[in-house]
């Protein structure tokens, strides 16, 4: 993969780590956020990030600051957006984009949910924009959705799957641009009936995570649902849908169960208490044994690579 120029708008949360992303893979990458202070710091998250990860911190230099959208995209090779989740935001931002950028750039969005179709529908050359969904934190969970609109080109979503499999990540093409695309689709499937089951008695908070980390949980890093299936065989996997698939949860809204929580100001590490409650230090522990729990596995790719 050739030396690119990469534009990351947003450097929150997502942004700098997929601009830490990028910049380790060899590309000279340009961030920039609308507020001042985020962007201040972001070249040294970046850097935290990388003395932590044990990663060449030198990446850190191919890393620019600008303080102007215009300055950051009009050079670029392609373009990524991680501001926050609105709609009408990514709108007027892409129109900036299409605007300032050279008209060969590949303008990308890091929506977690939001179809592409809607942000990108206004603008003039829609075969060279798709979605990027990445996970958090970029540089420790493999994956990104690469998904395409009716609109984007063959070449433009090939161009992106290289560009993210040569920067060490795992890019899956969602060949239809639905809302939550295949990752948080999937997962939201899961909180719906872990939600339900709390909901309706069955049990307790605790106990449902419990279920899934000590049960199939251990198995989902190295074998999928559907693997998981012909494992089994399908004719089993039909004869255990036709009797559970009736009493799962399958209403097509939000648990009242949720929006109670939410109502009573239960928002979870927000405010201490949501589905259970949460100390400070129970907080800080389970955020750690994620991170944990993650720079492991990126041991364990690299070794068998
Ligand atoms: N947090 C996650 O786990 C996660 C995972 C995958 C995708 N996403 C998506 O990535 C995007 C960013 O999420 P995040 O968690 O990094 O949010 P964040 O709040 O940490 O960062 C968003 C940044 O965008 C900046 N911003 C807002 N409007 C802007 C504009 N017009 N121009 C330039 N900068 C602007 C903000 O100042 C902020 O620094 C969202 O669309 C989110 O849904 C988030």
């Amino acid at each position: 993969m050739p030396k690119l120029r990469i534009a990351v708008v947003g450097a929150g949360l997502m942004g700098h780590g997929i601009a830490q992303v990028f910049a380790l893979a060899g590309h000279d990458v340009a961030i920039t956020d609308a507020d001042a202070p985020t962007l201040a710091t972001a070249r040294d998250r970046i850097l935290t990030n990388l003395t932590d990860l044990g990663d060449d911190v030198t990446a850190v230099e191919r890393v620019r600051v600008c303080a102007g959208l215009g300055e950051a995209v009009a050079a670029a090779d392609f373009v990524v957006e991680a501001v926050r989740e609105d709609l009408g935001v990514k709108q007027r931002l892409f129109a900036e984009i299409e605007r300032a950028a050279r008209a060969t750039a590949i303008l990308a969005s890091n929506t977690s949910v939001i179809p592409i179709t809607a942000i990108m529908g206004g603008l003039g050359s829609r075969e060279r924009a798709l979605g990027t969904h990445w996970w958090n934190p970029p540089y420790l969970v493999p994956l990104v959705e690469v998904i395409g609109t009716r609109w984007t080109s063959a070449a433009a979503i090939e161009r992106t799957i290289a560009l993210h499999a040569a920067a060490g990540k795992t890019p899956v093409h969602v060949k239809k641009d639905v809302p939550g695309f295949v990752g948080n689709r999937l997962q939201h499937a899961l909180w719906r009936e872990a939600i339900a089951l709390v909901e309706h008695g069955i049990c307790d908070a605790e106990t449902v995570d419990t279920v899934i980390k000590a049960a199939f949980g251990r198995r989902l890093a190295v074998l999928g649902p559907l693997e998981n299936a012909d494992l089994v065989g399908t004719d089993l996997t039909l004869a255990i849908h036709k009797t559970v698939l009736p009493a799962i949860e399958s209403r097509p809204s939000p648990s009242p169960y949720l929006e109670k929580l939410v109502a009573d100001g239960k928002l979870g590490f927000k405010s201490g208490e949501g589905f259970r409650t949460w100390t400070p230090e129970q907080q800080a522990a389970l955020r750690a044994q994620v991170v944990q729990h993650l720079k492991k596995a990126r041991e364990t790719d690299a070794q068998s690579r």
